[in-house]
């Protein structure tokens, strides 16, 4: 066992639980005051938790495996909480088909008998995910939710009442709320997503094209400021050669290259299987006549060190997964292994995050491409 994992106190024993990747200077919990909240209350009111139990939004698979030996169905969007659980569930001796780990775009159990869920950051994600649920909830389907009180706002209930039923929520307890819903026989509703938009012009060879969004996705509304910017300065195209989109959100920096320059290879990687699935909807949308592959993975862990040409990044400015600065870090990395030597990162960010910093002790290089007010583009060369 890891003496240096936390361990959460539940009604039914000790978990040892970490985050995905472990990381020893970030000794953040893999649980909050939510998930021991929601523990207590099943525990407490003896809920029944048999039939199908499913488990939505679990950050770091806390839930999944304090209720392993109810074999639980866990669906998520992100790869690193799915990896959290795995070895979550390996540190506590439970075998890894106790629990289904599904994925937000695989196809929901059929008949859902208690639904648990960690209310998500994206609402629309929420959104999507209980529309997608809605007709394998039953009359006696008992679904309760929970977050802190800072993530449950008013909409969040109101999603709640709107899709599956009448919805109230609990006192506050060490500022955690749960929320109890009764789902009424026929809960159903239209799903908006996934969501397409056009793009503005002045952005290259991706002016007026369309991209395609998964509910949660990054930027799923609009274009984002920072990507429009990345857009207007994107390398000159090049030939054959390895590119890859690096937490590519909807794919659109991807699809730009691959418009630009068809010989290109693309590779898109996010760690969000909604990300993922919008990024290859973005591609097929627009009819790109290039090469690509659609890799649902933690960064380029899995890709070959120097394999690839260019390495094009919007990193995430803040994450429920792990601090902003470490997962930036961890990208840069991850870029310097996979490129080959001469091959470049190209980087985007708000002027304050200071990337150059990071991207000179990395690579001993960084170069101003282009800046405004708020944003610059940052290239780094793997020599
Ligand atoms: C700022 S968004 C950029 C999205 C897109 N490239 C754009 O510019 O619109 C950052 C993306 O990084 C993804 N991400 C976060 N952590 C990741 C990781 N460990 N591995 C791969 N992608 C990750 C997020 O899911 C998100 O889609």
């Amino acid at each position: 066992m890891d003496d240096h994992i936390d361990r959460m106190t539940t009604p039914w024993g000790d978990c040892a639980l970490a985050r995905f990747p472990e990381d020893p200077r970030d000794r953040l919990r893999a649980w909050d005051a939510s998930d021991e909240y929601l523990l207590r209350q099943l525990a407490e009111q003896d809920t029944p938790l048999s039939g199908t139990v499913v488990i939505v939004g679990d950050r770091w698979g806390a839930l999944t495996t304090a209720l392993a030996q109810h074999r639980p169905v866990q669906i998520t969007d992100s790869f690193l909480t799915q990896e959290a659980t795995r070895a979550n569930l390996a540190r506590n001796g439970i075998a890894a088909d106790s629990v289904r780990l599904l994925t937000t775009q695989d196809p929901p159990p059929e008949r859902v008998d208690v639904l648990l869920v960690r209310v998500p950051k994206s609402l629309a994600l929420l959104e999507d995910q209980l529309l997608r649920l809605a007709p394998a909830v039953h009359a006696d389907t008992v679904v309760v939710g929970t977050g802190m009180v800072k993530e449950i706002h008013t909409s969040t209930l109101k999603l709640f009442e709107r899709i599956l039923g009448p919805t109230r929520t609990s006192l506050a307890e060490k500022k955690a709320r749960l929320i109890h819903c009764t789902p009424r026989s026929s809960a159903r509703a239209t799903n908006p997503w996934p969501h397409s938009y056009a793009l503005p012009d002045g952005i290259g060879v991706v002016s007026g094209r369309t991209v395609v969004n998964h509910a949660g996705v990054f930027c799923a509304e609009r274009l984002d400021i920072g990507t429009r910017f990345f857009l207007q300065h994107l390398p000159e195209s090049r030939g054959p050669r390895r590119v890859v989109d690096l937490g590519c959100g909807n794919g659109v920096v991807g699809t730009a290259v691959s418009l630009a320059d068809p010989e290109a290879e693309v590779l898109f990687v996010d760690e969000s299987f909604q990300a993922v699935a919008s990024a290859e909807a973005t591609y097929k949308a627009n009819g790109v006549p290039g090469q690509a592959e659609f890799r649902v993975g933690d960064g380029l862990v899995g890709v070959s060190a120097d394999s690839v040409d260019l390495v094009l990044n919007n990193p995430p400015f803040h994450s429920h997964q792990a601090t902003t600065d470490a997962t930036a870090w961890r990208m840069f990395t991850g870029a310097r292994r996979a490129l080959r030597p001469g091959g470049e990162l190209w980087v985007v960010g708000n002027r304050h995050l200071a990337y150059h910093v990071k991207l000179k002790r990395l690579f001993g290089n960084s170069q101003l491409v282009a800046s405004d007010a708020k944003f610059v583009v940052l290239k780094a060369v793997k020599r």
